[in-house]
């Protein structure tokens, strides 16, 4: 109640409490080219809003006096307690939404704070060893955009475990960029994602790959990066060489298609990440949460990680409930550092943690584990 009693003194928060209110002042703290890149999705975006509306098909059944004056927010992920099921989504470019040039960094800082895994992108800032430590000992996952290049690969996930991430995410639906007209119109991508290149510029195979060191022909490094970054040559022939490559929990992002999910686990991944990517990949696309159920159905016990659309704490409740381990958030964490820093990723984080456990209190479910299918209802 800490919040509503601060009212009385007159005192009100100063950073904002609605994600409409969030996006707001994130966009007045952005370039437009940062802006159009990060709340921007593919085509005309209907599947990214479709992403946030599809929550509303879905309503919960308040259940009375049932018992959650205390509740667990906790869930098991891979062999390890997890104080919450949030994770932040892995984003390439946050860097750039901080103001120091190391927003990758404040974003693992935060992350350590309050507990809630970051997944760091291939595409950062800083690298990602840096990155791993500023996590402290909330763990981190290593997202990797898989390159035309399968030595540049095993380096890139070598480097990932030796640094001390605890699982590998491969993300698979972003072989090529999707069609996204605001980068196009302001050629956002490539001014951006050329800062954003540490990972490879500090690795030893790609730096194996140019004439001359990164530092004194930077362009010839940019020009290179681009060559390898997508490979849409990958196939279910490769999971096996991708599984043989760690021995960390390997999980395949970007997953929507039941026969997909299945396929994958019976090559032997240990978890399903059930995402499009936010909208940004392919417009026309099933809203992600409407393919959650299916995804879920056809793994049994491995675990499926949802993103795409999470904006409140009942979009994440809701999501549980219908089958994900934890859910991860994309833009709203990455706002949450344009408007605040470290401390506006946290109050995020914390609103989304308390209106999550508000939402449990009130409609009567005492843990992440009491919710199921049971818990919603369809929409008419
Ligand atoms: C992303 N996403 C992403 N995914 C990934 O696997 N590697 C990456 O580097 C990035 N980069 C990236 C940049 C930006 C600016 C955004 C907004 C998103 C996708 C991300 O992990 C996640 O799937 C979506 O952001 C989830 O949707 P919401 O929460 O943004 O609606």
């Amino acid at each position: 109640y800490t919040i509503y009693l601060d009212g009385l003194t007159g005192r009100v928060p100063s950073l904002p409490m609605s994600f409409a209110e969030l996006e707001r002042r994130a966009e007045a703290a952005m370039s437009p080219e940062l802006w159009s890149y990060v709340a921007g999705g593919a085509g005309d975006e209907r599947t990214q809003r479709a992403n946030v509306t599809a929550f509303d098909g879905w309503g919960l059944m308040p259940r009375m006096l049932a018992g959650a004056a205390e509740r667990d927010l906790s869930v098991e992920l891979f062999g390890r307690r997890l104080p919450t099921p949030l994770l932040l989504a892995p984003v390439g470019v946050i860097g750039l939404c901080g103001d120091d040039g190391h927003g990758d960094l404040t974003t693992a800082r935060a992350a350590g704070t309050m507990g809630v895994p970051m997944i760091a992108s291939t595409l950062s800032q800083d690298p990602m060893e840096d990155v791993a430590a500023a996590l402290g000992d909330t763990p981190g996952w290593f997202q990797l955009y898989p390159p035309n290049d399968r030595e540049l690969t095993e380096s890139l996930v070598h480097r990932a475990e030796a640094a001390g991430f605890t699982a590998l995410v491969v993300t698979l639906d972003t072989l090529t960029l999707g069609w996204r007209p605001r980068d196009l119109a302001l050629a956002s991508f490539p001014q951006l994602a050329g800062e954003c290149l540490a990972n490879y510029l500090s690795d030893p195979v790609f730096r194996s790959r140019l004439a001359a060191p990164p530092e004194e022909d930077p362009q010839a490094a940019t020009g290179l990066w681009a060559t390898l970054f997508g490979n849409q040559r990958l196939s279910w022939d490769d999971l096996a060489w991708l599984r043989s490559l760690t021995s960390l929990p390997l999980l395949l992002k970007g997953i929507c298609d039941p026969d997909d999910a299945r396929r994958a686990v019976d090559g032997g991944v240990d978890g399903i990440y059930c995402s499009n990517h936010g909208g940004r990949q392919a417009n026309g696309g099933l809203p992600a949460l409407d393919c959650l159920p299916g995804v879920v159905d056809a793994v049994g016990d491995t675990p499926v990680v949802f993103d795409s659309g999470v904006r409140g704490g009942p979009d994440v409740v809701k999501a549980l409930a219908l089958g994900a381990r934890a859910v991860a958030i994309g833009r709203p964490y990455a706002y949450g550092l344009a408007v605040g820093g470290q401390g506006g990723i946290e109050h995020v984080l914390r609103c989304l943690l308390a209106e999550t456990d508000l939402t449990l209190a009130i409609d009567g479910y005492a843990s992440v584990g009491a919710l199921d299918r049971t818990a919603l209802r369809r929409v008419r």
